[in-house]
């Protein structure tokens, strides 16, 4: 899944009732209305463009147990929780999923399945929709077997279909998420048709955001403006076209914008984040940021965790902020944008996020956009999401192509 599918999706639905935007006091009155669930970092898909961090093989052997989870989810909708994400990897590689869907209607969340469509079956279909799994968000990467097959590295093409038709047979709105990258935003016509042709009653057009995988793997992802102008062009024609039968949500990617994105809605504003083996986060990169304490829900209160801990009130509201986004007049707009983006770039967190043309480490953005422009950087080999790899960035295997950034893993 992407990091902006959350960011859009959800917070359309749940932004009005954000309270006390701004507080950063050290018992906040927000609430996390969004709860994901990152309930394995094990998939059998290995996407150039994962989010997920790339050190996430140290976090694989100690995942949670059913009964933690469902504890989780228990005290998070005390706390306020509204939705929740079912994420991953890849979620249906437990066997628990179902117990945590009939878990997650008793307290009376609205969830969703964030899913590859890997080990979606009949059976397993029929008893999400028994336990009452409202939504399924199913990922497409093209048109083309050969695109497909080639930013997975996996065989998944064909499935991909079957699975998507088993949605819509099941009677679930058709929702479809699909990253854009340089391998495909040409084909972004064809991928509309196709979601018109499956029925997609929602598709959203992710440009990849650099973070994780997708960051070390920058150059060989990122389109050029000219492309993303088209894209743009295309999905407005196309959106026309569908009228009310299909919405879609073309994700502007942030290195292509004046302004940098407000992330997660507000460091601890409305998101909280559960990981495989029990982190609680602000945002799903936070594990880059040095010196930070995270709490875990195996050893730690979830509602301090939340409205006490250091970590979750660090980049709470704007009094962490340096110049130039102190004194900046729209610094309400984007809270200095993505705190992770940030030190994963410039090596401080504190500082504005260098997409903003305000930021004197803007440079770094357009530097970016020239190198995934040269021939000679853009032709480095693809690193695929995998244990191998994940295991060699761990052990600094791969430092020619992390050390350009911070904080990776
Ligand atoms: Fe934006 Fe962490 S990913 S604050």
């Amino acid at each position: 899944m992407t990091q902006a599918s959350l960011g859009e999706s959800v917070v359309q639905k749940t932004v009005h009732a954000a309270q006390n935007n701004g507080v950063a006091a050290n018992i906040t009155q927000t609430q996390p209305l969004w709860l994901l669930a990152e309930v394995t970092y094990r998939c059998p898909l290995h996407c150039a463009f994962c989010y997920n961090p790339t050190d996430y093989d140290k976090h694989t052997q100690n995942e949670l147990t059913t009964e933690q989870w469902i504890q989780a989810l228990r005290d998070a909708r005390k706390l306020g929780a509204l939705q929740l994400g079912i994420s991953g990897g890849e979620p249906l590689l437990r066997d628990d999923i179902e117990d945590i869907v009939i878990e997650a209607k008793k307290l009376g969340y609205y969830s969703n399945l964030i899913t590859s469509g890997v080990g979606l079956t009949e059976k397993r279909i029929k008893a999400f929709k028994e336990g009452g799994l409202d939504h399924i968000q199913l990922s497409m990467h093209d048109i083309t077997e050969e695109i497909n097959n080639f930013i997975t590295n996996t065989k998944t093409f064909e499935l991909k279909k079957k699975v998507a038709a088993m949605i819509k047979d099941h009677g679930y709105p058709m929702v479809l998420n699909v990253v854009i990258h340089r391998y495909n935003i040409g084909h972004l016509k064809e991928i509309l048709e196709m979601a018109d042709a499956l029925g997609a009653e929602y598709v959203e057009l992710a440009n990849t955001q650099y973070y994780g995988w997708s960051l070390v793997n920058r150059s060989q992802l990122m389109p050029t403006r000219e492309q993303i102008e088209e894209a743009e062009r295309i999905t407005n024609e196309f959106r026309e076209k569908a009228g009310s039968k299909m919405k879609i949500f073309f994700v502007v990617p942030d290195y292509f914008s004046d302004r940098p994105k407000k992330c997660m809605n507000g460091w601890g504003e409305v998101f909280m984040i559960v990981t495989a083996n029990g982190d609680v986060l602000p945002c799903h990169s936070a594990r880059v940021l040095p010196n930070m304490q995270f709490p875990n829900v195996k050893d730690t209160d979830l509602g301090w965790s939340w409205k006490e801990s250091p970590a979750f009130n660090k980049y709470r509201g704007d009094d962490w902020m340096k110049e130039p986004c102190r004194s900046c007049s729209e610094k309400a707009n984007d809270l200095g944008g993505c705190r992770c983006q940030s030190f994963l770039l410039t090596g401080d967190a504190e500082v504005a996020d260098p997409v903003c043309t305000k930021s004197p480490h803007h440079h770094l953005i357009e530097q970016a956009i020239i190198d995934a422009q040269n021939p000679v950087i853009a032709a480095q080999p693809i690193v695929f999401r995998n244990d191998k790899n994940s295991k060699k960035i761990i052990a600094g295997e791969l430092n020619e192509r992390t050390e350009q950034f911070h904080a990776l893993p």
